[in-house]
């Protein structure tokens, strides 16, 4: 099948190689010049694993190819699909009018008929804004061409964007037509051949889908993340306790880790928006609030700690700081809580010496390197002569360190554990002061 996807961000680019890899015709479009130079130079603009090895094989095949020419990326594909990004707007709502664009530039330019499918996070309702936006500039050509607008919200987890592409756990369709369901089961065939993952309903249904998705993964969070304030404060271990209800399968281990908060491009941005949707639907939605807000005071937990540690004094001193991105296995660091932990230690008279096995790159275009910040090559060579060790993103590289290694390089041997990923109490017997997420033992404030 032909396909053209707008945007070629984390969403596009991986959804683009990933219909290549089953033997569709690819054509990527993005208003970015120099990302779309730097794919068709073989360069991979963001870091996701096996994502270069399938974008470098499907362009070979000729499978797969990048362009700026919105024309040709029009007439390309039967399917149009919209990946390009929805931010925030100065409200919290997210911003349309990358969507609104692309979907205008798509009925000023189409010849024939196509299904534009949304894959970025919209929105309830967008998919009528994008249905007039089309509809208008066709009208406006004083021509009539036939086109369906369907909502496929996308799940794909950074770090792990391919994988999940290639075996989701559903594929959401949003469309009241039976001919657009049908031709996107056979566009979806290869990725649905172990169990029935297709799940149709309206647009809007499908639209909400995606935002409560991702709220209630962000409300198991920051309800955990409120637990483990309260577990410091009443002497208990917010891991026993984690241990402890996720045994229960109506909870569920997952996403129930306590932390130094979650970041991302999606999780702060969706929230945000929801609670915009529930704001202009005139409702009043007050725990999708107390989830950001729980949230935003859980980044701080980490300078607070820093902070109280020192007793306040914190200028002239060094922190050593593992991880930079708002997770493993992605370079992204939109919104990730080591960015509020360094501004906070910058604005305090603090400096940083970071290393992060991607985000390198990305913290030099954020921040540029200078006094109070200094990149690494190596966790090791972070640490020296730093007085603390905070690591706030849970890379595997961190997990197991040499204590002995970390206590002699550090001026004082404490760590801030952002993550709880180490024993308190194999720290204590090191020597090392530990403070964790909502852990009393090992000295935690
Ligand atoms: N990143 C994720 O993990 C993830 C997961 C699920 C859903 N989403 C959603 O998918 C959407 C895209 O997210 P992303 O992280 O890939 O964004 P991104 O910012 O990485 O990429 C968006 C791309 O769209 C391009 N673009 C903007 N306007 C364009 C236009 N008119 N024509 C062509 N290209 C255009 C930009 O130049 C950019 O390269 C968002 O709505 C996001 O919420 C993201």
């Amino acid at each position: 099948m032909k396909i053209t996807i707008f945007g070629t961000g984390y969403v596009g680019l991986v959804t683009g190689a990933c219909l290549a890899e089953v033997g569709n015709d690819v054509l990527c479009v993005d208003i970015d010049a120099q990302k779309i130079n730097r794919l068709n130079a073989g360069e991979i603009p963001i870091h996701e694993p096996g994502l270069e090895e399938l974008v470098s094989n499907n362009r070979e095949a000729g499978r797969l190819a990048f362009t700026t020419d919105i024309q040709a990326g029009v007439a390309h594909g039967l399917f149009q699909f919209l990946a390009v990004g929805t931010p925030p707007d100065e409200d919290g709502s997210a911003d349309l009018q990358h969507v609104l664009a692309a979907a205008s530039e798509i009925g000023g330019r189409m010849n024939e008929y196509k299904i534009v499918v949304l894959k970025s996070t919209v929105p309830v309702g967008t998919a009528d804004k994008v249905r007039k936006a089309i509809g208008d500039a066709v009208a406006k050509r004083g021509l009539k061409h036939e086109f369906d607008v369907v909502s496929n919200p996308e799940f794909l987890k950074e770090g792990a964007a391919v994988e999940d592409f290639m075996r989701p756990d559903r594929i959401i369709i949003g469309t009241d037509n039976p001919r657009t369901t049908e031709l996107l089961r056979v566009l979806y065939a290869p990725f649905n051949r172990n169990h029935e993952r297709l799940v149709v309903m309206d647009n809007r249904s499908a639209e909400l889908t995606k935002y409560a998705a991702n709220t209630m993964l962000a409300t198991k969070i920051s309800l955990m993340n409120e637990l483990a304030n309260l577990a410091e404060r009443l002497g208990a271990d917010i891991e026993r306790v984690r241990v402890g209800i996720g045994s229960d399968p109506r909870i569920g281990f997952s996403f129930i880790y306590p932390g130094c908060g979650y970041g991302g491009s999606c999780f702060p941005k969706d929230v945000q928006a929801l609670q915009r949707i529930a704001a202009d639907a005139g409702y009043d939605a007050d725990l999708i609030r107390a989830v950001e807000a729980v949230n935003n005071r859980q980044k701080q937990r980490l300078f607070e700690k820093v902070h109280a540690h020192f007793n306040g004094d914190l200028a002239g001193k060094t922190l050593a700081l593992w991880g930079l991105a708002f997770k493993p296995n992605t370079d992204d660091m939109r919104c990730a809580p080591s960015r509020p932990l360094m501004e906070a230690l910058w604005a305090a008279g603090a400096s940083v010496q970071a290393y992060d096995p991607a985000a390198m790159d990305e913290a030099r275009r954020l921040y540029g390197e200078r006094d109070a910040l200094q990149l690494f090559d190596s966790p090791e060579a972070a640490l020296e002569g730093a007085d603390a060790l905070a690591v706030v993103t849970e890379w595997n590289v961190f997990r197991s360190p040499d204590f002995r290694t970390i206590k002699a390089a550090l001026t004082s041997p404490v760590i801030f554990d952002g993550r709880n990923i180490y024993d308190p109490q194999l720290l204590e017997g090191e020597g090392i002061t530990y403070y964790g997420i909502g852990r009393s033992r090992g000295g935690a404030s």
